[in-house]
Order: C-alpha cells, then structure tokens, then sequence
C-alpha cells in the first residue's frame, strides 16, 4: 500500500497528538509530536535563564540554537517516541504549565522555526508519517498527502488540558490554563512566520462534540479514501 504523508494542524489541546499517535500507531506510521520539539528549545532557553516572566534573551537563544539537539526516541512500552533534549529524556518536563506559558514566544523565532523544520522535513523524507503541529500542512509539507485541521471551542480544550494536567499530579487552576490555551492561540495565529492557519486543501474537523472513537473512525475513513 502506498506510504502517504498525513499533516495535522489545529489549536492547542485540540488532541492532535492523541488521534496522530492512534493513527501512526494503526497504519505502522512513525508519528512526529512537533510541539515537543519547540517544547524542548523552551525547556533549554529556562534552565539556561533565557527566559523568565520579565525577559526573554532571544539573541542568546540564538547564539546557543547549534548547542540544542532535539531527538525522539520509541519507547517500546508506551508505543510512541519520546523527546530528548541533547540525550536526556525530558517528555515529562515540557508538559508542564510553565513550559507551555513560554513556548509560543520561542515558537514565534524565525531561526527556531528554521532549525526545527529542517529537521521536521527529515524526519519525513520517506513518507509513511502523521506529523502533528501548527505550520505542517503549510509550511513543513505543504504536498501532505491529507491534511486536517483540528479546532474545539477554548473552554472544551482548556478542560481536556486541565484534567491531562491534574492526572500527572500537577497543581493548576482551570482559570490559568484557559488562559494558556487563549493566549497560545493569539500568539500562533498572528506571528510573523508560519503562523497557524487552515492550509487551504486541509479538512477541518471541530472534535468539541466527538468522542475519541468517533474522531479515530472518521479520519481513519479520510486516511483510506486517500491511500
Ligand atoms: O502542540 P503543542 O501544544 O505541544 O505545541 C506547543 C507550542 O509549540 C504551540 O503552542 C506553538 O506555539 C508551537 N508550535 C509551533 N509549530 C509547530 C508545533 C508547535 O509553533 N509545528
């Protein structure tokens, strides 16, 4: 069967990375969490004090940009690739609050973007991918096979994000993380470079009604109409 290559676009907390790891996981995909890898460069910039609350060191993140290698990892019990940030495993510490308060403003770097798509349009090159972020229908894969587009209403997935949150054993309010999930939203869509938007050829499905389940089944259908 032909090895396609499937881009998933869509607001924060829209489950992209749940219905794309089910997908790679059914088709024999490898499966790419792009988010993770704009994750790990925050990481990197906050324990490297480039960025706090009040300052955000962009040129030295620049200067430091060829020290930062971002790699995966399949995890064999957990069934998807984890993140390494210059070979120590940090897929639990880039999900936190604090990493996701200051990852949009490093996303929004044009020599972040650069580096990271670079090796984003690697990971792709034999197809037989389901990557999923902001710009991989435009910019990363703009010839993407099949591309969806994911939105749900900002109170559904600031809820999905707040109870991923409290099950890890973080301590956050639901207040603080819609205006996460709000305040991410407005950085990816107006930044200067790439940012979020439809690809005009992208299937937009709006997940705020749809059980897991039903979500699986309905882009498994578009998966088979395309191959
Ligand atoms: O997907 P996730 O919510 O983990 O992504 C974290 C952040 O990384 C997004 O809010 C966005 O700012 C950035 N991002 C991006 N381009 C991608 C993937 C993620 O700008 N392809």
């Amino acid at each position: 069967m032909n090895k396609i290559t499937i881009a998933i676009d869509g607001f924060s907390s829209t489950g992209k990375s749940t219905v794309a790891k089910q997908l790679a996981k059914h088709l024999g995909y490898v499966y790419v969490d792009t988010g993770a890898m704009y994750r790990a460069v925050t990481f990197y910039a906050m324990e490297h004090g480039l960025i706090s609350d009040d300052d955000f060191n962009i040129e030295a993140l620049v200067y430091q940009l060829p020290n930062i290698e971002v790699s995966f990892k399949f995890n064999k019990t957990l069934g998807f690739a984890e993140v390494y940030l210059n070979g120590i495993n940090i897929e639990k510490e880039i999900r936190t609050l604090n990493v996701s308060s200051f990852v949009s403003k490093v996303a929004a770097v044009s020599q972040v973007r650069h580096k990271l798509v670079e090796q984003q349009q690697k990971l792709g090159k034999d197809k037989g991918v389901v990557m999923d972020g902001r710009d991989i229908g435009t910019v990363v894969f703009p010839d993407a096979e099949l591309k969806l587009f994911m939105t749900a209403s900002a109170e559904k997935r600031a809820i999905r994000r707040y109870k991923e949150l409290i099950d890890r054993g973080d301590e956050v309010n639901y207040e603080d993380v819609l205006q996460n999930v709000q305040e991410r939203d407005h950085i990816d869509t107006t930044r200067k470079d790439s940012p979020l938007k439809k690809a005009k050829d992208a299937i937009e499905i709006d997940n705020s009604d749809l059980s897991l389940k039903e979500q699986f089944d309905k882009i498994l259908e578009l998966v088979n109409m395309t191959i």
